[in-house]
Formats: structure tokens, sequence, C-alpha cells
């Protein structure tokens, strides 16, 4: 075990051992090499430099209440960047290469693996991009698939505490028959200067409008949204957010609590009408949200008004961390054990 803080982690970058590369040239996938350098060596005309073919995942390993770790649901993963890779024209990854390079990576620096009850885990990041030459706009010849990983703490500083959030307008993530239905660096970059505009002005993150119509609720900030109400898990039905993973788990288990869940447009009207409100993703689980201001009227919506997370947050984060932690019965077979930690 490596001698970290634990407790005090955040959601960052720590240097761990190895992490683990495929190249992807000739026409085949080479084979998985172990690499001990945080640098890469990669051509300077590469596309995912110039031209944007780059994609990335998140995903997260907890060591769980028996001592066993657990991977959440690395297919879904694996399938969201292969859907990635389809958008922009990039080579796919082999279920195969992409299952050793996280049970691998995982089990080379199982040392930086928080241990259980101090709220941490192991955060993989699988990074996919056009590492061959062009210097005309086309698809590279070769590519990169690596997977390095960093010991994480909760991502919102508050923890599990209602955070405010910041309505936006002005700034667009994703057109909306563009990218953002994909996990591609250009809608992370599209979305800075709004989120940096929020953290300075005392949100967590932004929420970011429809671009079409800017009546609906899309996501907030690297998270998808929820609110609930007269017993229903309501959360945004747009070909412009993310797909997330932890939100396709929410809306099992909300099921599974007895809500009724809908996927569907999600108006800003509706908000003042929500008796809860959530962003959730792979990073922060659930962050539940206490205050909504929309930037453009000043108008602001109280959704906790004790400064506690409602009931139903409370609920869904310890279904879904439980089972993640080996707490909760993982009837929906969502964890996969990791060997040899
Ligand atoms: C834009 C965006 N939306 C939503 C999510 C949440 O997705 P997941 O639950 O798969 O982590 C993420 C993070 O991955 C994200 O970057």
């Amino acid at each position: 075990m490596k001698n970290i803080d634990w407790k005090s982690l955040v959601f960052g970058y720590v240097k761990t051992d190895y992490n683990i590369r495929c190249y992807y040239k000739n026409g085949s996938w080479g084979q998985l090499e172990v690499s001990s350098s945080e640098m890469v060596s990669i051509h300077m005309a590469a596309t995912g430099l110039h031209y944007g073919q780059e994609a990335f995942e998140g995903l997260k390993a907890y060591r769980g209440k028996d001592g066993k770790v657990r991977l959440f649901r690395w297919e879904e993963n694996w399938k969201r960047m292969n859907r990635s890779a389809d958008g922009i024209l990039m080579q796919p990854v082999p279920k195969e290469i992409f299952e050793a390079a996280c049970m691998k990576v995982i089990e080379l620096n199982s040392e930086f693996i928080p241990p259980y009850g101090t709220g941490g885990s192991l955060y993989l990041r699988p990074l996919l991009f056009g590492s061959g030459p062009k210097v005309g706009v086309s698809p590279a010849d070769e590519y990169l698939f690596m997977v390095f990983v960093s010991p994480v703490g909760p991502y919102f500083k508050e923890g599990f505490k209602p955070v405010k959030m910041q309505i936006v307008r002005d700034f667009d993530r994703a057109a909306p028959m563009g990218t953002g239905h994909i996990k591609v660096g250009g809608n992370y970059a599209a979305s800075l200067k709004a989120g940096e505009r929020a953290h300075k002005e005392g949100f967590s993150a932004s929420i970011f409008a429809d671009s079409k119509t800017k009546q609906y609720i899309d996501e907030a900030g690297p998270a998808n949204f929820f609110g609930i109400k007269d017993g229903k898990y309501i959360t945004p039905d747009s070909g412009s957010i993310l797909p997330s993973i932890t939100n396709m788990s929410l809306r099992e288990i909300a099921e599974d609590l007895g809500l009724v869940v809908e996927r569907r447009h999600v108006a800003i009207a509706e908000i003042p009408g929500f008796e809860e409100a959530g962003a959730c993703g792979t990073a922060a689980i659930i962050s539940p949200i206490g205050m909504i201001q929309d930037r453009e009227s000043g108008e602001e919506f109280i959704l906790s008004k004790n400064g506690e997370a409602g009931p139903w947050c409370t609920k869904l984060y310890n279904y879904l961390t439980g089972v993640q932690y080996g707490e909760v019965e993982d009837k929906f077979n969502w964890c996969t054990i990791v060997d040899n930690v």
C-alpha cells in the first residue's frame, strides 16, 4: 500500500507506477505494452493534435467491504468509446484489448487503490487518439489506445452536500447534430469557458440549455441532470448529451426503489416544480443540486432548503455506491471482480 493521505484525495491526477498502451499500425492492433513513463511521444502532425481525433473514457475500480476490487460496468465504457471512435472515424478498440488493458492497469497499480472506507476509488482513464500524421483534414492511419489510472476522492469538494449550478444560454457545448453524444475532447474544450465562468461566479458547474431552442436542460457540465417530482425520476433525453453510465444505472435503481422513470425533454421552466435534483456521473456519482441560477434572468430556484441532500438523492446514492463497494447485492451484475489485487 502506498503512503498516500487517502482521506484528502481530490478528483485529480496522482502519479502511479504503470500505464498500458496499444498501438494500431499497418491495419492492425499490436500487443499491450506496459509503460512506467508518464510521457507519450507522438508525431507533431498527429491528427489527435490538429483535427481533434481524440476520445476518452472514465470508469472506477472500488476496494470493497470484503477486500475485493470491483470494476464498474467496463463493457459500457468500451461500447461508448467505440461509439466515439465511430463518430470521428477512429479505429475501434477490440473488446479483449480494452478489457485486458483495464484489468492489467489495475493489477499493476493495486497499491494505489484507496482502502475501503475512505470514500476513494481508482479512476481509470482510457484514451484513444489519432497518432498518425496528416496535414490535410482526414482520419489518421495510426492510433494509440492507452489506459492510465489515478487514485481519486470525491469530485465535488463539498462532498455529498447540495451544490449550486448555473444555467447558461450564451455558450453551447455541442451542436444539435454534432458530437455531444460521444466523449470526444472537443466537447470539453467547448465547455471550458462556461465552466470557468460558473466557478468564478460561485457555482460548481454550468447547466447547458439545449443549443437549438434554449428551452430545455441538456446536461450539467461533465454530468447528466435528473430531477425528482411526484414519485418520478426525470432525466433529459437529448441527442446532444453524453449517455451517462451512472444515469443508466440510477434509472434502473430508481425503478427498483419504486420511482417511475421518465426520459424526455425537460423544460427549464419545470425546475421550480422539482422536489430534488442532482447531477450524476462517474466522478461524483451523484451531486445533489441545492440551487440553480438562471444566469440570463438572474432567477434562483431553491431545491434544498436545509442545505442537505434530499431523501431520494440519498437513497439513490447509497444504493449505487453500496453496489460499487460490495455492501449491497449486485443484482444487476454491474461489477467485475478484478483478479490478483
Ligand atoms: C459530458 C458528460 N456528461 C455525463 C457524464 C457522466 O457519464 P458517466 O456516468 O458515464 O461517467 C460525463 C462523464 O463521463 C461527461 O463528461
